[in-house]
């Protein structure tokens, strides 16, 4: 049987145009969990959706449509941990907002709503969708909140490594580093309403919650002077939801103590500080076997997660959140749901085999899986 549609001109080609049957099978999911506006029918929705596309080559998400579908792309999300909450995601509809001062405007909105002074929410704030001839903003910051890296004459580098590129990028654009370079200067947003004008924001310093961070029996430990921010917010990831793609999107949780202090801390390619601490606690490094690397790493990680504590700024540790994580698998599979994850990704960096997550495999990731939080696209570095 074909249903009657409406013909209507064709204004858009067809591979600019969302496909319908992944509009449907969206549609299907929102219906079937039973997250649709009230009152309305999946047959009526579905029309209303085909006969949109056939006339724009796009679709309008409803609001209720556009926050399920984010809740979706991070119950979806394969390396994260955290998911158990994924229902509690506050959703910002920021679709209207185009100009790049507002939307750089609504990032910094975001951060303070996140943050709430430390107890932090797990949110997103999606902004204009790609349409067929008019590409949606992009925020080309890998996080909101990152520091920047100064390559320096001799070859080492100030700050975090990783954003070697993306500092010397923001400074070409006019960006200026603080008169005294230090070790995590906040590096500004780079937002690109239209495409080809990429504009530099800085973010106001109040709506950026860092952590000093100090050492529960270490005294000396606060001589280093290392801090971290309160809040991850990834911003280059692009969100998917039923054939649309939001390509500024950016979205937080909070964050769990490894993170930071067995990896962004401690690897050799970012600020690699394990030799340093190892040598303040006195630890002989000259040979691998008295283990100083591991011993130092506990003492970092359980400094991030001591100061956060201090702080009042949420943050999780990767014991209890392992047991959450398998808490939410064994929701998702009594829902009759497959749980996509990624061991090497789920496993956290310190203690694998202590933590519950260590002892088992789980369904295979599966890239076509969306709603979907995708990988950031190549933003010209
Ligand atoms: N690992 C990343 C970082 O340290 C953050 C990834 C997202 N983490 C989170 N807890 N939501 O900055």
């Amino acid at each position: 049987m074909t249903a009657a549609l409406p013909l209507y001109p064709q204004r858009v080609s067809e591979e600019q145009s969302v496909n319908s049957a992944e509009a449907e099978e969206f549609l299907d999911r929102v219906y079937a969990e039973g997250a649709a506006e009230e009152g309305t029918r999946f047959e009526t929705r579905l029309a209303e959706v085909r006969a949109e596309i056939a006339e724009t080559g796009t679709y309008r998400h409803t609001a209720a449509e556009l926050a399920y579908g984010a809740r979706l792309a991070w119950r979806n999300s394969a390396r994260c941990i955290g998911r158990l909450y994924w229902r509690s995601l506050r959703v910002r509809d920021r679709r209207r907002v185009t100009d790049p001062a507002a939307i750089a405007g609504e990032c910094v909105a975001h951060l303070r709503q996140a943050t709430r002074g430390g107890r932090i929410r797990p949110t997103v704030t999606v902004f204009a969708p790609d349409a067929p001839g008019k590409p949606g903003p992009r925020i080309h910051n890998e996080q909101l909140i990152r520091y920047a890296g100064y390559r320096l004459d001799d070859g080492s580098v100030l700050g975090d490594p990783r954003y070697t590129g993306f500092t010397e990028r923001v400074r070409r654009l006019g960006w200026r580093p603080p008169e005294r370079r230090g070790s995590f200067d906040v590096l500004p947003l780079l937002v690109e309403a239209l495409p080809g004008e990429p504009r530099l924001f800085t973010l106001p310093p109040d709506a950026v919650l860092e952590v000093p961070l100090t050492h529960p029996d270490h005294r000396w430990f606060a001589g280093l002077g290392l801090r971290w921010h309160a809040v991850p917010a990834i911003s280059d990831m692009p969100l998917e939801i039923g054939g649309v793609t939001y390509p500024a999107a950016p979205f937080n949780g909070w964050y769990l103590g490894t993170e930071i202090g067995a990896r962004n801390l401690a690897d050799e390619q970012r600020y690699d500080l394990l030799p340093v601490v190892a040598e303040l606690m006195g630890l002989p490094t000259s040979s691998e076997r008295t283990l100083w690397r591991d011993r130092a790493l506990v003492e970092l990680t359980l400094a991030v997660q001591h100061s956060f504590d201090a702080a009042g700024v949420t943050i999780a540790d990767h014991h209890t959140e392992s047991r959450r994580f398998l808490a939410h698998l064994e929701r998702e599979e009594r829902a009759g749901r497959r749980c996509p994850a990624d061991w090497s990704w789920i496993v956290p960096p310190v203690s694998g085999g202590q933590t519950a997550v260590f002892h088992r495999y789980y369904d295979e990731p599966d890239p076509a899986l969306r709603p979907a939080f995708l990988p950031p696209a190549n933003t010209g570095e």
